[in-house]
This record gives structure tokens, C-alpha cells and sequence, in this order.
């Protein structure tokens, strides 16, 4: 290397060494501004109480002693052996689907924008499917997504509160029930009542989110214990159990023995 190009090669290695680790920076900079951002819009959309649970919530439960969180939320009771005695595990929720009954009069309690409805639809194929939901935005969508079963009278989309929408249908008129809804303790013990209400005896019901704290809106979700006293109380059984990444694992009831030998 001559004298005169020595200085320019030194800038030059010292610019290389430096842009790496400035573009690795830029690059993390970006990914928890996007994170953030998301982590925003997130918070913004929780109503008051939602926006306070998050604030305070894992602050306030990490500086309580563990009795105290264990009193704050009990243990589910128990399910014995005779409630799991037939389950099946299957990798995903759109597989545990194939446990449904075809060709069903069936509800969706909570459809959201309708994307797990599709799957309903294609892989379970019912005569009747009632989807429900309280907002007015989501309805809205899923009355244009569906135009067409609706035109055909397989779906019939439902603005309201589930336990209202489905205590209008005939008692004992659905085959099955797929709850996914509000999944507070209170709300998913009253969508089970309704769901009982509104299902035949032999009849199915389905349930996500069947974890007892949720780390996406970390939220302490009561479906777990809603579900175990449900199976205590009337004597129903886990049937089916669809695994999810996060722990929002899906079940599916049935009373117990019912369909027993039978291919139903
Ligand atoms: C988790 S989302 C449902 C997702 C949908 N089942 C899916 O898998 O694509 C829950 C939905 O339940 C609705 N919801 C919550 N509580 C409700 C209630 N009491 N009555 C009617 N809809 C309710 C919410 O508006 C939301 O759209």
C-alpha cells in the first residue's frame, strides 16, 4: 500500500467494523419500535379495566407471595380419571374439528371476523350454522363474508350476547355448541349453561381458550375451572383436546358414555 492510500485504508476498515454493529442496532431499534407499536395499539383497544389489569396486573401478582396468588386463584378442581377416559389429543384445533358430527345444526358463541367459522363450515360441512357475536363491526364482516351461506340458509349470523342469542333457540335444538366468547370465569360458566340449554342430550360442546392464565392479553381466563365444574356437576366428559402454541388449548365435552360403541 503507498503512503498516500494508508489513511484512507485505515477509514475504511474502521467504517466496515463500525457498520455491522450500527446496522444490527438500526435493525433491533426498528424491531421493538414495530413491537412496541404493536404492544400499543394492543393497550389502546382493552377497555378501562383491561388497560388497569395490564398496568398493574403481572406488576401487582409478581410482588404477591404465592399463597396469596394461589388464594387470589384457586386450584380447578379436580377431574377423575372416568372424564378423560376417552380424549383423544389432536395437534390443532382445525384437527380436533374431525370429532365434530357432519351434517350438524351447530352454534359459534363468539365468531370474531369468522375465520375459525371457515373451517367449521369446510370441515364439518353443518346444515345450520348460527354464528354470534356483540359487535356490531365483526357481524357486519362476517354478514358479507358469508353472503352466500347465508343466501342458502346454512348460516345465520346473530348480533347480540351469546347466552341471549342462544337462549332465543329452541331448547335442545343444537347438535353441538363451540364457545369462544368472553372467557372470564363468570363468562364462560354462563355460555356452558346456555350451551347445555340449547344442546340434545347426546349433544357436543366445544370450547377454546382452556388455559388458566393467558399470556397473550395477560388476562386470567376462568375456562379451565368453568369446564371442570361443568364435567362435575352434569356428569360430561373431555372428549377431544386440540393443542394451540400458546396453551389456548380447545376441548371438546360430551355427557359421559354418551355415543359409546356407536360411530356417531
Ligand atoms: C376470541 S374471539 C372469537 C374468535 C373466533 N371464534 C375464531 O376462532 O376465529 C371472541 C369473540 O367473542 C365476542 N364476545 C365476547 N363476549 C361476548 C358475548 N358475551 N356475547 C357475544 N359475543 C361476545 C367478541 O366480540 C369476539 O369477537
Amino acid at each position: 500500500m503507498s503512503q498516500a492510500s494508508e489513511p484512507v485504508g485505515m477509514v475504511r476498515a474502521v467504517v466496515l467494523r463500525t457498520a455491522s454493529p450500527l446496522r444490527k442496532l438500526g435493525r433491533s431499534v426498528r424491531r421493538s419500535a414495530r413491537s412496541g407499536r404493536r404492544r400499543w395499539l394492543f393497550f389502546r383497544k382493552q377497555p378501562a379495566r383491561g388497560k388497569l389489569r395490564i398496568l398493574l396486573g403481572l406488576a401487582a401478582l409478581e410482588d404477591r407471595p404465592m399463597a396469596a396468588r394461589n388464594e387470589l386463584w384457586p386450584m380447578p378442581a379436580a377431574l377423575g380419571a372416568q372424564h378423560v377416559r376417552r380424549a383423544r389429543l389432536f395437534e390443532h384445533r382445525v384437527a380436533l374439528l374431525e370429532m365434530f358430527p357432519t351434517g350438524a345444526v351447530a352454534a359459534e358463541m363468539g365468531c370474531h371476523k369468522g375465520n375459525f367459522s371457515a373451517h367449521i363450515l369446510d370441515v364439518t360441512a353443518p346444515r345450520k350454522l348460527h354464528l354470534i357475536d356483540y359487535e356490531a363491526a365483526f357481524v357486519a364482516e362476517v354478514r358479507e363474508r358469508y353472503a352466500k351461506e347465508i343466501e342458502a340458509g346454512v348460516v345465520e349470523v346473530h348480533h347480540g350476547d351469546t347466552v341471549a342469542s342462544v337462549d332465543a333457540l329452541p331448547p335442545g335444538s343444537l347438535d353441538w355448541a363451540y364457545i369462544d366468547g368472553d372467557h372470564s370465569y363468570r363468562g364462560a360458566k354462563r355460555d356452558l349453561a346456555a350451551a347445555h340449554r340449547a344442546v340434545k342430550p347426546d349433544g357436543w360442546i366445544g370450547l377454546n381458550d382452556y388455559v388458566f392464565f393467558n399470556s397473550e392479553d395477560m388476562n386470567k381466563y376462568g375456562v379451565v375451572e368453568a369446564v371442570h365444574e361443568f364435567c362435575l356437576e352434569h356428569d360430561w366428559e373431555i372428549l377431544g383436546f386440540g393443542l394451540a402454541g400458546r396453551g389456548q388449548h380447545d376441548v371438546l365435552l360430551r355427557r359421559r358414555g354418551a355415543g359409546e360403541g356407536s360411530d356417531d
